[in-house]
């Protein structure tokens, strides 16, 4: 009888912590598994109506509605009527204009199709993580001012798939000679180091560990009367 509620505390810790573990695995977001395409806009897609000065659904609402990552592409269904400009540049899209744009911080995504309100789909991949900014520059920017421009903040997520990223080519070495097939393999110095000591640590670790089962296994077995 006294041992009863030292046997029911202990069921009750695990319990908390498993409950505990649970609650965090629910509560934490879950990592992405895969590359999301986002259809801008949804059905709605991409479009402005210069009659009303209106857009077909409001932009801002549906991109806080995603969850963007690297190597996620943005599809824009739209007509030659409107523009896909990305940018890095939070000026531009406050001025709704590319104007004195740099090589490398605004990207207008042009169809080239002169017939009349042909239908287009813009492919825009999600390659810079932090913020993207999105907008429409037709009109002199009077699009844009109405509401055809978004924001969004692209996470890490899986990282650049190899198809979307195309590092700087490394700088240039001299190439190894015909002895030196593989690279040099470098031994850390015994003793010193934070990467020996970890080691030294982990080993100590399951050392403690191994005596201590050994030690449950013994007492356990004892109080049987078994293998010991
Ligand atoms: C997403 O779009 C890209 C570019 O068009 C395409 O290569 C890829 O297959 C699409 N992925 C999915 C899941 O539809
Ligand atoms: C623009 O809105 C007007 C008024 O609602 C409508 O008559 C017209 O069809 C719309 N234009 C387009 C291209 O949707
Ligand atoms: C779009 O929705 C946001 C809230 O998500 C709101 O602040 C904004 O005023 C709306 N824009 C328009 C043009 O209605
Ligand atoms: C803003 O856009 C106008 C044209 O719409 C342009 O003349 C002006 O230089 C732009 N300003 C900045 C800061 O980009
Ligand atoms: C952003 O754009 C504005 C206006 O074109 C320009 O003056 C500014 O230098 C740009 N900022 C960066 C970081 O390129
Ligand atoms: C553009 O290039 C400059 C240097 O060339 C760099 O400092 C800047 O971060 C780049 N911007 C983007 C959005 O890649
Ligand atoms: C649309 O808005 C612009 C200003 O952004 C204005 O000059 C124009 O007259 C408006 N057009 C209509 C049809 O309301
Ligand atoms: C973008 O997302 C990252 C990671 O979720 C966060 O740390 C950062 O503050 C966000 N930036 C903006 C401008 O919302």
């Amino acid at each position: 009888m006294v041992q009863q509620p030292t046997a029911m505390t202990g069921a009750t810790i695990l319990h908390l912590i498993t409950v505990a573990i649970l609650i965090t695995a629910a509560t934490s977001q879950a990592p992405p598994t895969k590359y999301v395409n986002h259809t801008v806009g949804d059905t709605a897609s991409w479009f402005f109506n210069s009659t009303t000065n209106t857009t077909a659904t409001n932009y801002s609402s549906w991109a806080a509605s995603q969850t963007f990552n690297l190597g996620d592409y943005l599809i824009f269904k739209t007509s030659s009527n409107q523009m896909v400009t990305q940018t890095y540049n939070l000026t531009k899209l406050k001025n709704c204009s590319i104007d004195d744009s740099s090589y490398n911080d605004t990207f207008a995504y042009n169809g080239g199709n002169t017939v009349f309100n042909p239908a287009l789909t813009k492919i825009v991949p999600l390659t810079i993580q932090g913020p993207n900014y999105f907008f429409s520059d037709a009109s002199d920017g009077i699009q844009c001012q109405h509401g055809l421009a978004f924001d969004i903040n692209a996470s890490r997520g899986l990282g650049l798939p190899p198809s979307l990223n195309q590092p700087p080519p490394p700088p240039y070495r001299e190439p190894p000679g015909p002895d030196s097939a593989y690279p040099p393999i470098t031994t850390p110095t015994k003793g010193e180091g934070a990467g020996s000591s970890g080691f030294k640590n982990g080993a100590s670790v399951q050392v403690i560990a191994c005596v201590s089962l050994f030690a449950l296994l013994a007492v356990n077995g004892g109080d049987r009367g078994g293998i010991f």
